[in-house]
């Protein structure tokens, strides 16, 4: 079976093919299926905003189509940036800028906790919607630590292993990552769904 991602991201196409094609899935672009577009993420939840890319892209397409969507959660923001995770500040801001502002705005706050999410959504031409969700707990560090990864990663820090997620190489944090954890979710769920 072939699924389409909505997303223009490379690294979330490969993460996917590497634990769908055990399923004999394959996952293609939106390139590969044809499909130009730029779908507004207007959900209040990732639920929302999930649902909302993969409807979009299996409408356009005629294939099933799978999304992701994703951010990082901290308490003593009231859950900000969530869904907001990849505009935060606005749209002028690149990675380094979004979370020496999420530094600056935890100031002085010792309560540090915080969570990634990632809720996965396929949608299939005949209506039928598989979801799944995931999460991973950890602390915002005072200040970046490492090289790796992309977004928040310098900031978060996961205590069991004692590094942030851009200290971990790609399978360290596969193992333990709110995408990870979706994707495993999601792909119990496909299984059941294809039996
Ligand atoms: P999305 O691709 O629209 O779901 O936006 C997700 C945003 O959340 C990204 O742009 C990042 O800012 C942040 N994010 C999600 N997952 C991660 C991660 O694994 N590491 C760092 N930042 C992440």
């Amino acid at each position: 079976m072939k699924l389409v991602l909505a997303s223009k991201n490379e690294k979330k196409l490969a993460e996917m093919n590497d634990i769908l094609s055990h399923l004999g899935i394959e996952v293609c672009s939106e390139a590969d299926a044809g499909v130009d577009i730029e779908v507004e993420e207007t959900g209040t939840t990732f639920e929302e905003n999930s649902l909302l890319k993969a409807k979009a892209v299996m409408e356009a397409s005629g294939l099933p189509a799978i999304a992701d969507d994703s951010g990082l959660c901290v308490d003593c923001l009231n859950g900000a940036p969530g869904v907001w995770s990849a505009r935060y500040g606005g749209e002028g801001l690149d990675d380094t800028a979004r979370y020496r502002l999420l530094l600056e705005n935890m100031r002085g706050q010792m309560t540090r906790a915080a969570r990634f999410v990632s809720v996965i959504t396929c949608c299939f031409p005949n209506g039928d919607v598989l979801s799944a969700r995931g999460e991973c707990p950890g602390t915002i560090a005072y200040a970046p630590m490492g090289e790796g990864g992309f977004g928040y990663d310098p900031v978060f820090f996961v205590p069991e292993l004692k590094k942030t997620f851009a200290q971990m190489t790609a399978d360290e944090k596969n193992a333990i990552s709110h995408r990870g954890k979706a994707l495993e979710a999601f792909k119990e769920k496909l299984e059941e769904y294809l039996k």
